[in-house]
């Protein structure tokens, strides 16, 4: 990006959507897009991730069931933020204070995240902090229903998918990485059955933006899918800038 193009981006700060399957590499590219352009990255699923390590943490998950009633009732004593780790030097997902960034990205969070994430009263919540986040726009958020829902007035709007098999085998190679004793095949499984959650919940389910850019990135590198996707926000930059 060049020294004109980065001064556009912070004078025109503009909303940026980044919606798609799990394991898409949606934070990846949120990342990325957001360093590039000195804005703000902010991860909507770890605020799901948050509340159900929260339903996990304070019995209200009784035989796999949610206690729906349960949650609703304590639902105002939950608070989840982000927080600049000085050691770490990035970002938190911080619960009731506490920084819960690693444990919310286990196994078991995104095996109970489902069961909190059709609640109404819970994404109502989220999505009104999340609009909150954005309200000085300069913002690169990734979620499900971020285009959708949170920021439907988004000036850039990317819809991002690749195939089962091939978020399950990025996911696995991830979580072995980091020393977890998982089986592909459960990966696979987990991922099948949050697309199908995610795609046919009730509330905000996960739907293209008529106006979104669409980028399957099954075979082509994170390189390749950056410059795809600053392509697309540079043109609207400009014509933003033009306006
Ligand atoms: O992006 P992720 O896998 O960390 O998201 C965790 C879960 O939260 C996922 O199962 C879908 C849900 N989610 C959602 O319902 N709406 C969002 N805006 C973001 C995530």
């Amino acid at each position: 990006m060049c020294v004109a193009q980065a001064y556009f981006a912070r004078v025109n700060r503009i909303t940026i959507a980044v919606d798609g399957f799990s394991s898409c590499g949606k934070s990846t590219l949120a990342k990325q897009l957001a360093g590039h352009l000195g804005y703000t990255y902010i991860d909507s699923g770890a605020m799901y991730r948050a509340v159900a390590l929260y339903v996990m943490e304070n019995g209200l998950v009784k035989d796999g069931k949610l206690d729906r009633e349960g949650l609703l009732r304590v639902m105002d004593g939950i608070d989840i933020r982000f927080q600049h780790d000085p050691l770490a030097n990035k970002s938190v997902t911080t619960l009731n204070g506490r920084n819960v960034e690693e444990r919310i990205r286990s196994m078991e969070v995104s095996n109970h995240v489902t069961l909190v994430s059709p609640v109404p009263e819970v994404r109502a919540k989220l999505v009104k902090l999340q609009q909150a986040f954005g309200r000085e726009k300069g913002v690169v958020m990734d979620g499900r229903d971020i285009g959708t829902v949170v920021f439907p007035d988004a000036e850039v709007k990317l819809y991002m998918t690749a195939r089962p098999e091939v978020r399950a085998q990025r996911r696995y190679q991830e979580l072995k990485g980091k020393g977890a004793e998982v089986e592909y095949a459960s990966v696979l499984e987990n991922i099948r059955q949050r697309d199908l959650d995610d795609t046919t919940r009730k509330a905000d389910p996960l739907t293209k933006a008529p106006d979104a850019f669409e980028i399957d990135n099954s075979d082509i590198t994170a390189e390749e899918q950056f410059v795809k996707a600053l392509d697309i926000v540079l043109e609207v930059l400009a014509r933003v800038g033009q306006e």
